[in-house]
């Protein structure tokens, strides 16, 4: 059931892997951590009048249970890393979010190896937007706030 607190908060999840990033192929991942990018997306969502709900997990199946938590949020924001090319449970999570889903990640999956051409839960997404670093995920929450706007849920 949706909380006066979900209202106007974006969920960010962020799956397996995400809690190295700064350390974690930087040539392919960028410089900054998880932290920073938290810090970031806060200031950017109150600048357009959200609150942000930004969490990482390893697992799979606590990935899940995040989005079934996030489904009172006015967005989710989810760079789902290895998962996204293999998790249909993850799909029929985000399957039951009525609220828009942007899929964000760091780097440009499709001009990598095959393997991550595909996003499993692509069809669970408004859009998706990939390969610009951690402005990927400032480009995802814009893109979640015009959706939101748009559909004039929990606005
Ligand atoms: C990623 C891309 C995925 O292919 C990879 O498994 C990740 C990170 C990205 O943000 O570029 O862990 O989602």
């Amino acid at each position: 059931m949706s909380t006066a607190s979900d209202q106007r908060t974006i969920a960010i999840l962020n799956g397996p892997n995400l809690n190295l990033l700064g350390t974690r192929q930087p040539e392919i991942y960028g410089s900054e951590s998880l932290d920073d990018i938290d810090r970031m997306c806060r200031k950017h969502a109150e600048s357009l009048g959200f609150s942000t709900r930004f969490q990482q997990t390893n697992s799979e199946g606590e990935l899940v249970s995040m989005v079934q938590d996030a489904r009172a949020c006015s967005a989710v924001l989810i760079n789902a890393a290895g998962y996204t090319h293999t998790s249909v449970a993850l799909l029929d999570a985000l399957l039951t979010v009525e609220a828009p889903v942007i899929e964000v990640h760091l780097s440009s999956p499709h001009t990598r190896e095959s393997f991550r051409h595909k996003s499993v839960i692509a069809p669970a997404c408004n859009g998706v937007i990939a390969g610009f670093g951690s402005l990927s995920y400032r480009l995802g929450l814009d893109a979640a706030v015009a959706l939101v706007d748009a559909n004039g849920v929990n606005a």
